[in-house]
């Protein structure tokens, strides 16, 4: 057979930004965008114009030197050294200082017809992390893994195919890290040495090989590269970081009313309810259900009234029936996806038969975007795009002959497939943000592809009620957090199945510290309101989502660094031990940090006992304050209401006192945790208003912390960038572990008498219950310190 790789170079023709090659099979091209990431495009023929939806960033005009000897070019930038041979043409990555980062394998770039894949040498040692919605372990080395968006109901832990395309992941060798995204929207296969000791490839059934290099010298590195090329998270509204309750469906009104009523009387702090398909008129998009919403107006503003906000679902199927506005119109104007021969694509979903907008043309992003004009102007805030695989009865199997606009270029559904549910999202939140008078909505998808980021919070579909789907959960936010999709969630409870209350007992408290914690349920289940699992589950569950609202300053802030860094708020261990192999076990690969300083250990709900690992450095426990070293497996106890969770020593954790939304407001004291450690460390503290874009042109405020054991003190200090005044007038300091020094802390040089005292983390509960006063109180050794003025520097010092 011959061979089908790209051949031997006949023609290097430098550029501005890299060279383009001409091979005896094709065309190449090498495209610096910084020091630390390069991007190769190979075609068989001629390099199409250049065209993506995922990547924001052009090629920053960026220092390199090309060197040409026989058979080898060298591209060396202040960080990469690209060495390519040239017979046959091959890739070959290394670090400035010349170790080996990443190098095609003798395959190299390779055709069989039109289905492009590259080989690379699988390195010793090897490990990969990333591709974001993508079942099996943290290190997928031995798994393959194949990117074709799929309405997957009730999918099993070890599915593949499941509602999202995240074709970014990062290799560890060496002690060296290195991340490849790979922007091809067809149908990708990804295979990390699964059943070959060999090679690790990638993939696609059509289109270039194009991917983008990324040398950092951490995996925190890779994914601010990452992010720099495709986009970051804006920060959501603040309402959509608290609680949200969601079931298909909540109707009629006085249904969804009693709802949130219910949670105001039960004092379960509440911030948003969904109204899933059952609003809608016959399942029409835009449309209210004459019946069960009669004055949708009158329902949303007595929900604010209760300080809740209102999500709607929207799909993508508009229903084929004459008179009904967005079939008209859209059948009109041509927006729809169609057949070769002009006729609209049609297929079954809820509402019978639908023809399907065609997002991927700018006219019709504007218009579908308009179409949330009336919703907005009703009071909906959160827009929830579903079924945006695209999903159709049969298994949705659209045919690849439809064809879709591609902003101006045209493209199969092969092609488009993977990026429908992203641009749905797009439009969504251009329209709905350009209609709120500068307010913040929140856009919430299933089916996506990277980038998407940009636009939208990301829920991981239907999956089931059970602990194996539970903790697979864990591992699929922290798996989206590496792929730019900070803001991630799973249905809290398990949408499909019946729901024990163990299993919602433990899994809300797992949700309390996910970023985006909303409670599903599918129809015909049991009710899942966390008042429907018994007493003491209703306990567990105010505590902990009351415990989530505390930590609402802390929380916010891992947000705002999301925004600004692309580090996720959910960051799977090996983001900073990525050398510890013990962060790699199966047993710990759920493990987590929930923003900076605090890890949590997820557990089914079956166990009463659990192992942990700790990480270098110290720990403390957050319940009850016991210190741990690191380095070290633990066991330790987690009863249904104690969710092993720690608190970082040297780390610094802000909180607020309990409100039942986001609307309401804390007290004006804010409680600065800082718990004890060897190493020092910084905080950024941020605040803006939570609920408009003006962060954007400079209202907001930060306020760096740092902890400084060698220098024996704590500064506080409020930075000038912004210019944001903090809804909190004081600072409580409670310090953890600095029981050794209690009776030297100074306050701004002035000797502090700090009081030891406990600390009751859940003061929502009923001191006469046992089942959760007990166990819940700090040990004896946190120390308070009143009076330190907010808005001001002060030092702490010891
Ligand atoms: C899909 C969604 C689910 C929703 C249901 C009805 O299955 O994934 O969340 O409740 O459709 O709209």
């Amino acid at each position: 057979m011959p061979d089908s790789s790209l051949g031997s170079l006949k023609k290097m023709k430098k550029t501005d930004n890299g060279m383009i090659l001409e091979t005896s099979f094709g065309k190449a091209q090498v495209i610096v965008y910084n020091a630390n990431i390069i991007r190769i495009r190979i075609a068989k023929g001629v390099l199409e114009p250049d065209f993506s939806y995922a990547v924001i960033a052009t090629p920053e005009k960026t220092n390199f030197i090309l060197t040409e000897t026989k058979g080898l070019i060298t591209l060396a930038t202040d960080s990469v050294k690209l060495e390519i041979s040239t017979s046959p043409v091959r890739f070959k990555f290394l670090t400035a200082d010349n170790r080996l980062v990443n190098q095609d394998d003798t395959f190299g770039t390779n055709w069989v017809g039109d289905e492009v894949t590259t080989y690379k040498k699988l390195q010793e040692g090897e490990k990969f992390i990333g591709l974001g919605e993508k079942t099996g372990n943290l290190d997928r080395r031995g798994e393959a893994h194949t990117n074709w968006n799929t309405d997957n109901p009730a999918y099993q832990v070890d599915d593949d195919d499941l509602y999202s395309t995240f074709p970014f992941y990062i290799g560890i060798h060496h002690g060296l890290t290195y991340g490849i995204f790979f922007d091809n929207t067809y149908r990708s296969t990804f295979n990390f040495g699964a059943s070959n000791d060999r090679f690790s490839s990638f993939g696609a059934e059509g289109g270039e090989m194009n991917y983008y290099f990324i040398y950092g010298s951490t995996i925190r590195q890779i994914l601010s590269q990452y992010t720099s090329l495709t986009g970051h998270i804006h920060i959501p509204p603040i309402w959509s970081m608290g609680f949200q309750q969601c079931r298909w469906s909540y109707f009629p009104d006085t249904e969804v009313l009693s709802i949130a009523r219910t949670f105001r009387e039960k004092k379960i702090p509440l911030d948003v309810i969904y109204l899933d398909i059952h609003y809608m008129d016959a399942y029409k998009i835009f449309t209210w259900n004459p019946e069960r919403f009669s004055k949708p107006a009158e329902m949303l503003g007595k929900l604010k009234d209760m300080n809740v906000h209102t999500t709607v679902i929207v799909d993508p199927g508009i229903k084929v029936e004459k008179g009904y506005k967005a079939f008209e119109e859209g059948v009109k104007q041509n927006y729809f996806i169609k057949y070769p021969d002009g006729q609209d694509y049609t297929a079954q979903v809820w509402p019978g038969w639908c023809h399907f907008p065609d997002f991927t043309k700018p006219v019709v992003r504007k218009w579908w975007g308009n179409n949330f004009a009336p919703m907005i102007n009703d009071g909906v805030e959160g827009f929830w795009t579903d079924m945006n695989e695209i999903a159709s009865w049969g298994g949705g199997f659209t045919p690849s002959i439809v064809q879709l606009n591609w902003d101006g270029r045209f493209a199969s559904y092969r092609q488009a497939k993977n990026a429908y549910g992203m641009q749905m999202s797009r439009s969504t939140y251009e329209g709905t943000r350009s209609l709120m008078n500068g307010k913040r909505p929140l856009t919430l998808t299933r089916a996506s592809y990277a980038g998407a980021q940009r636009y939208t919070a990301i829920w991981t579909g239907d999956n089931v009620a059970s602990d194996a789907h539970m903790m697979l959960g864990c591992r699929l936010v922290n798996s989206l957090g590496i792929s730019g999709m900070a803001f991630a969630g799973v249905d809290v409870g398990g949408f499909m199945g019946e729901t024990s209350a163990k299993l919602f007992g433990r899994w809300i408290t797992v949700g309390a510290f996910t970023p985006f914690f909303r409670v599903h349920k599918a129809s015909n289940e049991n009710s899942s309101e966390p008042w429907t699992y018994g007493e003491s589950v209703e306990n567990i569950s105010r505590n902990y989502i009351s415990l989530r609202y505390r930590l609402m300053p802390y929380l916010y802030s891992a947000f705002a660094e999301a925004h600004k860094t692309g580090i996720p708020v959910n960051r799977t261990m090996v983001i900073d031990n990525t050398l510890d192999e013990n962060c790699w076990k199966k047993d710990y690969q759920q493990q987590f940090m929930f923003g900076p300083s605090i890890m949590v250990a997820p557990v089914e709900s079956t166990r009463e006992i659990t192992k942990v690992y700790l990480p270098k450095g110290q720990w403390f426990d957050f319940f009850n304050g016991k210190q741990y070293e690191g380095e070290k497996e633990i066991l330790i106890e987690c009863p249904l209401d104690k969710l092993p969770v720690f608190a970082k020593g040297g780390c610094i954790i802000p909180m607020q006192t309990i409100v039942q939304s986001t609307s309401e407001k804390p007290s004006d004291t804010l409680f600065i945790h800082v718990y004890y450690g060897n190493e020092a460390s910084d905080y950024n503290y941020y605040e803006d208003d939570g609920l408009t874009y003006s962060y954007e042109n400079g209202t907001f405020l930060e306020s760096k912390m740092s902890f400084q054991p060698a220098d024996r003190k704590i500064v506080i200090e409020p930075l000038a960038s912004g210019k944001f005044t903090s809804k909190f007038n004081t600072i409580v300091l409670i310090l953890h572990g600095f029981e050794a020094v209690a009776n030297q802390v100074k306050v701004n040089g002035k000797v502090s008498q700090p009081k030891a005292t406990a600390i009751d983390l859940f003061n929502s509960i009923k001191p006469d219950d046992p089942l959760w006063f007990d166990s819940r109180k700090m040990d004896q050794q946190v120390m308070v310190i009143n009076n330190v003025k907010a808005g001001e520097k002060n030092e702490i010092t010891w």
